[in-house]
């Protein structure tokens, strides 16, 4: 029964663990808890335990203990535990949202969209699961056959990020879990309570102790557990290039596998002959979707120089009308950001470019509501070497540039380190394929404001990382090859 004390007032108060989940259980912490804040009252919502290195190390050897039981079940088996997950998500997708909006700061409606989304993945990778082919290769010579058998890597680490508290948790587990592997994640420090949650819900759901594990604690103590383990064979990570790099250079110890999802840079161009309105609306979402903390967010919008001053006048008048506001009131469309840290991060990216001469069109400030809100903020006339136009954002801003012509767009657009998603809008067929083509990016929304989806392959190149999540590509992570030569 919900209660005026409990900020979480679940239908199913189960759902709220505090606890790491090793080995089927919930363990107590063995070093200092985690504070875990509500971003849009500044408001404590609850401590986590967490554990020590060692005790990390003790969810991996738990992880290798199962491994042989999970990977000899069929995969029928083990799809029909992924199913009752995903089924379970969807049951509980009101508490699950409800859990993320007070400790991630999002909209509800979005909060409950990703726990939709996330779930899907457990569906979709339950499914690419049973369609784990080997191969027959006729041999070069007489006497010989030849096979191969793609068989799961092993033991997995996963490091997932705060802004999908419940997506990309869901996103890697499945897929480790449906390819036969198992599993020991670290969730973000600022929302373990969505971790946990999907972690209960795995094992209503059937998945044996050992082979979904959830530690908490201090993220470098862990990530190095994670690469010194000779049993890890695989580590996957979403989050800051900065860290990406890390772990990519500490995860050549023991030459574990990786996927890395890093940071973002996107450009959105707007080209002469697009639908002005569908782009202008498209730019919104692409932009606000979670206050822009986002990795796939619009961070750049390049717009013809015929159409540059139309199309800033109504996107800054759309951004100025986005209601600013806590996640659990249902008017809000944009939340708090994170935490201090990352507020100040947006102030001094805009003192930076104001320094050299950019002008706001809207916002520019901490939101009058104080604490960890920002307004949405549109800026043009920046300099190519400002910050702003260099660095993923992660925040309710954006910059808006005019371009000549084609090749003026695609040039800047690919004007970044990055190369995560990127957008166009336009009408002309053979433009959609020549700049299709001519974006350095992972993923291409033409005429979209949107590029994932269980189906579709996610992740991007240069600094924003390889590897794919999601589609039938996103099991290939977690499979190995082995070849076989028998003589006959
Ligand atoms: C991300 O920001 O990394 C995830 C976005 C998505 O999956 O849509």
């Amino acid at each position: 029964m919900p209660s005026f004390t409990d900020p979480f007032a679940l239908h199913d108060p189960q759902l709220l663990r505090r606890q790491p989940f090793v080995n089927g259980q919930w363990l107590a912490g063995d070093a200092p808890p985690l504070t875990v804040n509500n971003p849009a009252t500044g408001t404590q919502l609850g401590e986590a335990q967490t554990l020590s290195a060692t005790s990390a190390v003790a969810a991996i050897d738990a992880a290798q203990a199962a491994l042989p039981e999970w990977k000899a079940m069929t995969a029928q088996e083990r799809a029909k535990r992924l199913e009752r997950w995903h089924n379970l998500i969807l049951e509980h997708a009101d508490d699950l949202a409800r859990i993320m909006t007070l400790e991630q700061g999002k909209p509800l409606a979005e909060a409950r969209g990703e726990v939709v989304y996330g779930a899907s993945f457990a569906k979709w990778f339950a499914e690419e699961g049973r369609r784990v082919y080997g191969e027959i290769i006729p041999p070069p010579q007489r006497g010989r056959r030849l096979l191969v058998f793609r068989e799961p890597i092993g033991v997995c680490a996963a490091i997932t990020p705060w802004n999908f508290p419940s997506a990309m948790i869901v996103r890697k587990t499945a897929p480790a879990l449906a390819a036969g592997c198992t599993i020991v994640l670290k969730p973000a420090e600022s929302t373990p309570f969505s971790a946990l949650a999907l972690a209960e819900l795995a094992q209503r759901a059937g998945i044996p102790g050992g082979v979904f594990n959830v530690v908490l604690g201090n993220p470098s103590d862990i990530g190095k557990a994670f690469a010194a383990h000779p049993a890890v064979r695989k580590l996957s990570f979403t989050g800051s290039t900065r860290t990406g790099r890390i772990l990519l250079a500490q995860a050549a110890e023991q030459i574990q596998k990786v996927t890395l999802e890093l940071g973002g840079n996107a450009p959105f161009i707007v080209f002469e002959d697009a639908d002005f309105d569908a782009a202008v609306e498209g730019a919104i979402t692409a932009k606000f979707r979670n206050a822009g903390q986002v990795c796939v967010a619009v961070n750049r919008i390049l717009v013809h120089e015929n159409l540059f001053a139309r199309f800033t006048e109504r996107f800054a008048a759309r951004a100025a009308a986005l209601k600013v506001g806590n996640g659990l009131d249902p008017e809000t469309d944009i939340g708090p950001l994170i935490n201090a840290t990352a507020l100040a991060r947006i102030e001094g990216l805009i003192a930076d470019a104001k320094a050299s001469g950019a002008k706001i069109h809207a916002g520019g400030q901490p939101h009058k509501l104080g604490g960890l809100f920002f307004e949405p903020t549109v800026i043009t006339q920046i300099k190519s070497q400002a910050r702003i136009w260099r660095e993923e954002l992660f925040g309710p801003v954006v910059t808006l540039l005019p371009f000549r012509d084609e090749a003026e767009a695609l040039r800047l657009a690919n004007d970044t380190e990055y190369g995560l998603a990127s957008y166009f809008y336009s009408r002309d067929l053979g433009r959609m394929f020549r700049v299709a083509e001519g974006l350095q990016f992972g993923m291409v929304g033409v005429n979209a404001p949107a590029v994932s989806g269980d189906c579709a392959p996610f992740g991007g190149i240069k600094a924003s990382g390889f590897g794919r999540e999601g589609s039938r590509h996103g099991i290939e992570d977690y499979l190995e090859y082995k070849t076989v030569w028998v003589g006959v």
